[in-house]
């Protein structure tokens, strides 16, 4: 009988995957619940993008393996929209790569760079994601954390400069989830300038920059010096409302971004033509539909916000992306706890902190990603 590797006896469940199992128990036991867990936008598409999608799956050639630079027109539209988004120029050959959902090449990414025993710094709290990257790529793992005190960005000064000689990567994310934080173009200037001091390859995981309400999110690639060291992740999941689609696309240092090319080449087969042809689209036409999104998402925001607030929350954070990150109460031990609570007394889910990271351990995430007749659902008893 095989048994399974050591590898993967070691590395613990991914945390939806847990949270998706607890899902599951409560549709098996027919018990409505509104889930406010997982960051999986329920808009719908533009149907613009979605008339697109369809006409090109029926086109011979996007059946066929897909390039693995993805199709030149595709990187033309992502080096439009990102000059007009950032005033930033990328040559579409050598500075773009496509990818099937960032979550692919931030994941990837590792295997380029990284040796066996090198540092990956990670944000703690943060997305699991990069926890696993860096477990697949045999990677010593150090967690900075993500402080309240601090507004959620790292004190670079405070990460050990024996793991700074060490570290080949770190891992960042603004607007960030879950704490939804945004770095101010002073902390990014800093970042380079560390990333550049220890020679430390940074990526950049920019999945909600056009999910924001009052201030315009950065690119890392704004700051004089990024493309020396940082390669950004973007994607469409959140900006368009389909992640089912997996699409996005990784851009910065040239040779960075050959690197991930490469390992990619060895493991995919690129995307879907058809998908790309609707991501061109999204990406040319639909600024209404986004500023729309956001207003959606700004008035659920403000109204779960103010709901919180008059339940007896503190600390609420809830500055860009679509997630409301707050305290637990007082009387929960912890962010399991409250959120077990909350599951078996109220039918509602929400990703506790700690999944995030140790860091993330006294707070809740609840994602805003149901209607607002939903939202109000939630605070129709009280919620502690
Ligand atoms: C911070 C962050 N980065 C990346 C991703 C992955 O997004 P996708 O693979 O759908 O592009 C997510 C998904 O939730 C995320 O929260």
């Amino acid at each position: 009988m095989w048994e399974l590797s050591d590898r993967l006896k070691r590395l613990p469940p991914y945390l939806f995957a847990e949270i998706d199992r607890q899902k599951s128990e409560l549709r098996r036991k027919k018990v409505k619940f509104i889930d406010l867990s997982i960051g999986d936008p329920d808009i719908g598409a533009p149907l613009g993008m979605l008339k697109i999608l369809a006409a090109a799956s029926g086109i011979k050639e996007n059946q066929k393996y897909a390039l693995d630079q993805g199709k030149d027109k595709f990187r033309k539209a992502i080096k439009k929209w990102f000059k007009k988004r950032f005033t930033v120029s990328l040559d579409e050959d050598k500075e773009i790569l496509p990818l099937i959902g960032s979550k692919e090449g931030l994941v990837h990414f590792p295997l380029g760079v990284v040796n066996r025993g090198e540092y990956v710094i990670i944000p703690s709290p943060g997305y699991p994601g990069y926890r696993g990257a860096a477990f697949f790529a045999g990677a010593k793992v150090h967690e900075i954390g993500l402080l309240e005190k601090n507004d959620f960005l790292p004190d670079l000064s405070k990460i050990p400069v024996n793991v700074c000689n060490k570290a080949k990567l770190i891992y960042l994310n603004y607007p960030n989830n879950p704490t939804t934080s945004l770095a101010p173009l002073s902390f990014l200037k800093d970042l380079v300038k560390f990333c550049s001091k220890y020679g430390i390859i940074l990526a950049y995981d920019n999945a909600y920059s056009e999910v924001y309400y009052d201030q315009k999110p950065h690119s890392i690639l704004e700051v004089k010096g990024a493309k020396e060291v940082a390669v950004e992740f973007h994607s469409l999941s959140k900006t368009f409302c389909v992640t089912g689609l997996r699409v996005g696309w990784a851009c910065g240092n040239q040779d960075l971004i050959k690197s991930l090319l490469k390992v990619k080449a060895n493991i995919d087969s690129g995307i879907f033509g058809a998908i790309q042809e609707a991501a061109i689209w999204a990406l040319e036409k639909e600024a209404d539909y986004v500023s729309k999104l956001r207003k959606t998402i700004k008035d659920r925001r403000d109204y779960f916000v103010d709901s919180l607030r008059k339940s007896g929350f503190n600390n609420i954070y809830a500055d860009s992306t679509f997630y409301v990150w707050t305290r637990i109460p007082a009387d929960f031990k912890s962010s399991l706890d409250f959120s077990k609570y909350l599951i078996s007394e109220k039918n509602i889910i929400a990703t506790p902190g700690v999944g995030f990271g140790k860091h993330g351990e006294e707070f809740i995430r609840f994602a805003l990603t149901v209607d607002k007749s939903k939202i109000k659902q939630v605070f129709k008893n009280k919620l502690i």
